[in-house]
């Protein structure tokens, strides 16, 4: 079976199992400040995990999640790793949990996918006595059960990472292998935060596939858990039953399960490859770069490794234009800008030198379009953004290339002395991987100490990397709490904004976008001219009316065809379950300001937000749409 048909399989032996089949949601979460991109299918499901009721009351759902982790940037090369990919993932929300869900991944495992149970090995949590969380019994005995049935005695062990894995076939591991969070382990995550102990299922590849002599993992002992290249992770299910706070863990109500299985990673163990990039999903892609830069795939392992990078990197950014972050140099847009740069510079190796990745994303939406349909929708925009930034970034390329090339006229005259600094910048500046940089010093023939200036490098490197360290951790800084009351109150404002702009400008306004942080709201509409200042007054006279009237916010569910007809203001209906939420807010003499279709959360009185609603900025963001800058202060 390949990745498409291993979709199909998954959402329908799911569903047969009372589980409601969802939209992916987008690469960029709606009104989460506290990260960039949706990383894990769970994310869009926290309020649920949380309690908070799931449209219509349903407490199984499942989808297929398109996934963005943009800390694996540097990690995609060998065979297994992407930033982008696919989770196929099942929730329950306070209903069955670990009995149920891991026999039924053991049997969709076995029997659908039809992987030989004597290669599958599990994990489970070892506990950790000073948090007062408890080592794992019920999985162990599950799992046990499941393998019994298929005439397997499964030994769980533990220390397998300083005795080896001996006979054993389900292992213990501690907090960072087997406790999942958004934020990681138990001590990372901040208060209010859910997580739990969690199984992980590996395929083994065989014996054969231990890396070769030298790597860092031969004298080693060898067990699931290694990364030494024999095993592959290809699923987790997450007993999602704590939640942090000021005091520790607390059990949460209700008991969740978090299941996720990476799509690409299914197929290959599937396929008992262990290179996901000769999956389907890569097909057209993988032949189109090898007719473009006249080398094949299998050719060496240098070779080998710019195409995964190439490959990974142009499909996701081919999804995250899809999901509007466009090239910039802050937030979303700068990972779209570093990965388009980086497939233009691994292309450069492999010695493209004209524009190709229009190409390679036009070979991205063709195996695509058929599940991800909004990729048709969107795919001129996304071929030109892509095109741009190349153009772009092959003049910064070239005035690298320039830049070396003055070293070439300065050794004429004099020495040149080449330090780990002068690298780093051309690696930071014009994006040439040091690799890149030795070779092009190399040509013209520099001397350099490549040992001192590689330690150099990466002592740059690594100062450069704590400092953005430090800038994304600032982003759990206060706690969810807090953050969340905020960006409620200004989720809520910015429903009074859109009817505002909608009452002023005309009905043919619609949400194109909207990203709020507890400081401001940014927001994309549809409108095709700048707006003049009295309209600007207006919608701010509109929204701090309402602000004022102390009005309500009411929550109702219906059927979508329902909210259409009544004429509910939406946008992304089909990111939308067939029940959705509606929330309307209305005016003490019973007005309407607003209603519309959204997941919340809202305030549930407008005097619950203090301060007077502002318009900072407003500019052109594309053909036909506006962007907003507004604040409460
Ligand atoms: N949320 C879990 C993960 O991402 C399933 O591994």
């Amino acid at each position: 079976m390949q990745a498409k048909e291993i979709r199909k399989s998954f959402l329908e032996f799911i569903k047969e199992r009372g589980h409601q089949i969802v939209p992916s949601a987008s690469l960029l979460p709606e009104n989460d400040p506290t990260t960039l991109f949706t990383g894990s299918g769970m994310q869009p499901m926290v309020p649920y995990l949380l309690g908070e009721k799931y449209p219509g009351g349903i407490k199984r759902v499942a989808n297929s999640q398109k996934c963005f982790r943009s800390g694996d940037i540097e990690e995609v090369g060998d065979n297994r790793h992407t930033t982008f990919f696919e989770m196929l993932g099942n929730w329950s929300f306070g209903d069955y949990f670990k009995k149920e869900q891991i026999a039924w991944l053991f049997e969709f495992l076995t029997k659908e996918l039809k992987l030989d149970p004597e290669r599958l090995f599990v994990s489970v949590y070892r506990g950790n006595e000073k948090l007062g969380l408890p080592k794992e019994k019920e999985a162990v005995e599950v799992w046990q059960e499941q393998f019994r049935k298929v005439g397997l005695e499964a030994e769980a062990v533990s220390n397998a990472e300083k005795k080896g894995m001996g006979s054993g076939k389900i292992f213990y591991y501690s907090d960072k292998e087997n406790w999942w969070s958004r934020a990681g382990t138990p001590d990372k995550m901040p208060v209010g935060e859910p997580g739990g102990p969690d199984s992980e299922i590996f395929w083994d590849f065989g014996p054969e596939h231990k890396f070769h002599e030298n790597s860092p993992w031969a004298d080693q002992p060898c067990h699931p858990a290694c990364d030494c290249g024999r095993f592959m992770e290809i699923g987790n299910s997450v007993f999602m039953q704590y939640q942090k706070t000021e005091n520790g863990f607390r059990e949460l109500k209700q008991k969740n399960i978090d299941f996720g299985g990476g799509l690409e990673r299914l197929t290959a163990a599937t396929l008992d490859n262990p290179d996901i990039f000769l999956i389907d999903l890569f097909d057209l892609p993988r032949k189109k770069l090898e007719e473009i830069s006249r080398r094949q795939y299998t050719e060496s392992e240098e070779v080998r490794k710019s195409f995964r990078i190439i490959l990974d990197h142009l499909r996701a950014a081919t999804f995250l234009i899809n999901d509007g972050a466009e090239p910039s140099n802050k937030d979303q847009g700068y990972f779209t800008r570093r990965l388009i740069r980086r497939a233009v510079r691994f292309g450069h190796q492999l010695g493209i030198e004209t524009n190709f990745t229009k190409d390679i994303a036009q070979a991205v939406v063709k195996t695509y379009q058929d599940y991800y349909t909004d990729l048709t929708d969107n795919a001129d925009r996304i071929y030109r953004v892509i095109e741009e930034e190349e153009g772009k970034f092959r003049k910064t390329l070239r005035k690298g290339l320039k830049l070396i090339k003055n070293y070439e006229l300065q050794i004429k005259n004099e020495e040149v002395k080449i330090t780990g600094k002068d690298v780093f910048d051309l690696y930071q500046t014009y994006g040439f991987p040091i690799e890149m940089s030795f070779e092009e010093l190399e040509k013209i023939g520099i001397k350099f100490n490549q040992e001192k200036l590689q330690k150099e490098f990466n002592g740059e490197l690594q100062k450069h990397k704590n400092l953005s360290r430090t800038a994304s951790a600032g982003k759990f800084k206060g706690g969810l709490a807090d953050h969340d009351k905020k960006t409620t109150q200004l989720h809520t404002v910015t429903h009074l904004m859109l009817a505002g702009l909608r009452k002023v400008l005309g009905k043919q306004v619609t949400q194109k976008g909207s990203n709020i942080t507890p400081e401001r709201i940014r927001f994309d509409f549809s409108f095709d001219r700048a707006i003049t200042d009295e309209e600007k007054e207006s919608v701010e006279k509109f929204v701090n009316d309402a602000l004022r009237s102390g009005g309500k916010v009411t929550l109702t569910e219906m059927p979508k065809q329902q909210a259409m007809d009544e004429g509910v203001t939406g946008a992304f209906w089909e990111k939308y379950p067939e029940q959705v939420k509606v929330y309307t807010i209305t005016a003490p003499d019973g007005t309407i300001y607003s209603r519309e279709l959204c997941g919340g959360p809202h305030v549930k009185n407008l005097s619950e937000i203090k301060g007077t609603f502002k318009i900072l900025k407003e500019k052109s963001s594309g053909a036909g749409v506006r962007r907003i800058k507004a604040l409460v202060e």
